[in-house]
């Protein structure tokens, strides 16, 4: 038995599951891949094995792993005495740096996941309209909290008509009532939106979503459809809200906001802004803002909100983000690798949709044709996806079994070719 499966019985005695988070289980290798190290572009497993890492922390890596300013980031955080629940003056230049950044972000407050600062966020809307409702889209996921885990995967028969989709609770333990506060929508479909706002309005505090939806395997909106969302919310005053834990310094250094030319009310950034340490930021304009205790009366509110070894390398993941030309290399590298991708499908015959965003796409075996909506993509080819993701993991390439992957900054042409060889060799294996 390998290092690896030994961990894993172990850890199966002691954490439901042997994960420490429910998503890390995998589910070609029947278990988490169990790591010794990451460095760059690459993890190391248990048993010695090195893959190129296609996964990247669900896409927090943006820099690659163990990047050497962050490290020195975290480091210097430790010799100001490991302290926390306490203001410096680096809590202050980051938001500083976010108010240049992130066209909505007049004013930000730190938790530390995305999750987290969701539910503060609800919270912050419905104290800033004085409504309860939240206008929802069907296939966005926007973290664990109860009252908005809600229909990021339905399954159909639970999921009610497509142009009236039901809340599905996510979990057991969420309770029903929480459902009344959802108003659940297709993604872009512009006549449901804006029935939507016309029957529930004066009890919709804010709709929220993804602006590039990653989580259903990478559904841009359509052309014009983030236009009309800011329209109806200025015209009924609710608050719009960008969940761009993901999108957040991806593919551009103020985030999809910038990259789409919305602006949102508010907006939570996570994952890449920590460069892989958990940091998340609650960003909007002043006036919503202002709603937060002490000012106002909406809590935040933590003994570990914006710990040092947190606010420190996020600083420095900024300023690695803001050099020149770091959104054109990567957003270059990352199309040739796209480009590639699709002539290897193409070449294969395979029925395989590719659909990506700057370092981070979808792959949906079985389908072909642009996905707009969740319903798009259901009827995904599973087994085969599981076949590819196997065949590449036996070649040294990891893929996560998730809905969007990617690649870092620390990604080579040279690494990202070898990753188009094992693919290639992957879907030959599998047709
Ligand atoms: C769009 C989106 N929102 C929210 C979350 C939740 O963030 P976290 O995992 O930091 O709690 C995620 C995490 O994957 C996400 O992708």
């Amino acid at each position: 038995m390998n290092q690896a499966d030994q961990l894993y019985q172990q850890a199966v005695q002691v954490l439901p599951g042997g994960v420490c988070a429910t998503a890390r289980y995998h589910h070609v290798l029947k278990r988490p891949l169990f790591i010794d190290r990451g460095d760059g572009a690459y993890v190391y497993d248990v048993d010695g094995n090195k893959y190129i890492d296609m996964c990247m922390s669900h896409g927090a890596s943006l820099l690659g792993h163990n990047h050497p300013r962050i490290k020195e980031a975290i480091i210097k955080a430790l010799d100001m005495g490991i302290i926390c629940a306490y203001e410096t003056e680096y809590h202050t230049a980051l938001a500083q740096r976010l108010s240049e950044i992130i066209p909505c972000g007049d004013m930000s407050r730190f938790s530390g996941s995305g999750t987290e600062t969701i539910m503060h966020a609800i919270r912050l809307a419905r104290t800033a309209t004085g409504r309860q409702k939240i206008l929802k889209i069907e296939g966005h996921f926007h973290g664990y909290a109860d009252e908005i885990n809600f229909s990021w995967g339905p399954p159909l028969d639970k999921a009610g008509p497509a142009h009236a989709p039901q809340p599905y609770p996510e979990s057991a333990g969420i309770p029903p009532v929480l459902a009344d506060d959802i108003v659940m929508i297709p993604y872009n479909e512009t006549d449901l939106l804006r029935q939507a706002f016309e029957q529930h309005h004066q009890d919709i505090a804010m709709l929220i979503l993804e602006p590039i939806n990653y989580d259903a395997g990478c559904l841009l909106p359509d052309d014009g459809y983030l236009e009309v969302c800011r329209e109806l919310c200025d015209e009924y005053g609710v608050v719009l809200f960008f969940d761009e834990v993901l999108t957040a310094f991806r593919m551009a250094l103020g985030g999809a906001q910038e990259y789409l030319g919305i602006t949102p009310d508010l907006c939570v950034l996570g994952k890449a802004f920590g460069a892989g340490t958990p940091i998340s930021a609650i960003s909007g304009k002043r006036e919503i803002m202002s709603h937060m205790r002490p000012l106002g009366q909406s809590e935040h509110s933590g003994t570990y909100l914006a710990h040092l070894t947190t606010v420190l390398p996020a600083l420095v993941a900024l300023e690695e983000y803001s050099q020149s030309d770091f959104y054109t290399t990567l957003n270059a590298k990352a199309q040739r690798f796209y480009d590639g991708f699709q002539d290897i499908i193409d070449r294969s015959g395979l029925a395989i949709r590719i659909q990506y965003a700057g370092p981070r796409f979808g792959m949906h075996f079985g389908l072909e044709g642009k996905l707009r909506t969740y319903r798009d993509t259901i009827g995904r080819d599973v087994e085969m996806e599981r076949k590819f993701i196997g065949a590449c993991l036996e070649r040294g390439v990891y893929f996560h079994t998730a809905l969007h992957h990617g690649m870092s900054a620390a990604h080579t042409d040279d690494d990202l070719s070898q990753v188009l060889d094992v693919i290639e060799h992957a879907l030959n294996e599998i047709k």
